[in-house]
């Protein structure tokens, strides 16, 4: 069965629901019945982990109890109970350049397409990066990092971006039998802003997903799953890595290939993440310190929305549409969110004390914008115990009006999206924390 509703999210909270509805229908008879709450007076009354208690009790003291006890307690209740265990970096993975174009985009850039091949075996899975990288800026530079969901070719009309051979859903315009075709370059160009970014002075890579790990559960045997997973006897084990994993797994190697490509300052990696794939940034930015900037775009629920106030999407609804995005155990929390061990706040926390930014959108209440916005104002103890300010308001701002502490945050006017707006705001961000400006 298909369960991936490709990037829906884009159609917004109702229109999923009515897509989940049709789709799920068979295998969840509760989901007929099911709405989604948006009303902030039936929100339920919840008390949030505090991320600074020690387990066994006690507060964490110090920066130092932070560093050496308290984050790696958490990050291992997140692998437990919310996106499961990943590998480490593979033995054998290689990295193949197989285009370079010094005068791509009228010689604005340069354009880098590399393969990761995960084993470097014959049957490995594989993962192809695209870079552009500005001419006129000073080497090593900075660089954003995203996965896409259409495939490197849907991100620029550019005809030089090789055209995806992996599986797509079929959901999205010029996809044919789940692959894609010339009419799919550029169909998501909206989404990046190539020749702006590069105008700023900042390099853009981006990897499609479904190289890491096709969106569709299929028993966890294709993508990186199927290569790296020990052989298996019986059931998984319930914290194994899902999707989400996998895909923040994938943008951590793609970390390991920018330490070995001299134009990349790899000290200075920004990952960003829309939805789904901003449920992944956050992640990959907690398990990964080497990134130095975490951005998520809309991400909610599983990403920075506060699960306990089960406003707009909730941890059933996510578990039971898309069963493979989280780790076995996460599905004990189907409706009973107050017990888990932990909540989104404490996942950017895990963050700190590196910039992180998180927006949401008006219309998008599927993923719920105050709920974002509270997860970040509870990271911020964290932020302040390691000396820096967290997020410099208690108050939610108003719309397009971002505030920009050591944790930043905005919400635009408009739907569920990453657009020019979001971008700009990256680059002010960012332009802060690694130019110093003000
Ligand atoms: C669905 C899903 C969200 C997700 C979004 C997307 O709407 O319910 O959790 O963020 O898809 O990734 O587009």
């Amino acid at each position: 069965m298909l369960t991936s509703l490709g990037d829906a999210g884009a159609l917004g909270g109702l229109a999923i629901l009515f897509l989940a509805g049709v789709t799920f229908l068979a295998d969840s008879a509760s989901a007929s019945s099911w709405r989604p709450n948006y009303d902030e007076s039936k929100v339920p009354s919840y008390t949030l982990p505090d991320p600074l208690e020690m387990k066994g009790g006690g507060n964490v003291a110090d920066a130092e109890a932070w560093r050496t006890r308290r984050r790696s307690e958490i990050v291992e209740l997140f692998r437990k109970h919310v996106y499961g265990r990943a590998p480490g970096k593979p033995e054998g993975m290689t990295f193949k350049t197989f285009d370079l174009e010094p005068k791509a985009l009228d010689g604005k850039a340069t354009r880098k397409q590399v393969t990761v091949s995960v084993t470097g075996k014959p049957d490995s899975p594989s993962m192809d990066i695209l870079m552009y990288l500005p001419n006129r800026a000073k080497k090593p530079v900075p660089v954003f990092v995203l996965l896409n969901f259409q495939g490197n070719h849907s991100i620029h009309p550019d005809p030089g971006i090789k055209l995806s051979t992996s599986w797509i859903s079929k959901n999205y315009e010029g996809v044919v039998n789940n692959r894609a075709t010339e009419a799919c370059r550029g169909k998501a160009q909206s989404r990046f802003p190539v020749e702006k970014i590069l105008e700023r002075g900042y390099g853009l890579a981006t990897i499609y997903y479904g190289d890491i790990d096709p969106d569709f559960h299929d028993g966890f045997k294709n993508g990186v799953h199927g290569a790296l997973d020990k052989p298996r006897q019986g059931e998984r084990p319930p914290d194994a890595w899902g999707a989400i994993g996998a895909w923040a797994w994938g943008l951590s190697r793609a970390l390991d290939y920018f330490e070995t490509d001299r134009d990349v300052d790899a000290k200075r990696v920004i990952v960003l993440g829309h939805s789904r794939l901003g449920k992944t940034s956050l992640w990959a930015g907690a398990c990964d310190e080497r990134f130095a900037i975490v951005i998520s775009n809309d991400s909610g629920c599983g990403g920075a929305a506060l699960s306990r106030r089960a406003f707009g999407e909730t941890v059933e609804r996510i578990n039971a549409n898309f069963p493979h995005w989280f780790c076995g155990n996460f599905k004990k929390y189907n409706d009973r969110e107050g017990d888990l061990p932990v909540d989104q706040h404490m996942l950017i926390a895990l963050i700190a004390p590196r910039p992180v930014y998180v927006a949401s959108a008006e219309e998008d209440r599927w993923a719920d914008p105050h709920g974002e916005f509270l997860a970040a104002l509870h990271a911020s103890p964290v932020y302040r115990l390691l000396g820096t300010e967290g997020l410099p308001t208690t108050q939610m701002p108003q719309v397009n009006q971002p505030v920009m502490g050591t944790i930043g945050y905005h919400i635009r006017t408009g739907r569920h999206d990453l657009t020019e707006y979001d971008w700009q705001r990256y680059m002010d961000f960012a332009d802060k924390h690694l130019r110093g400006k003000p």
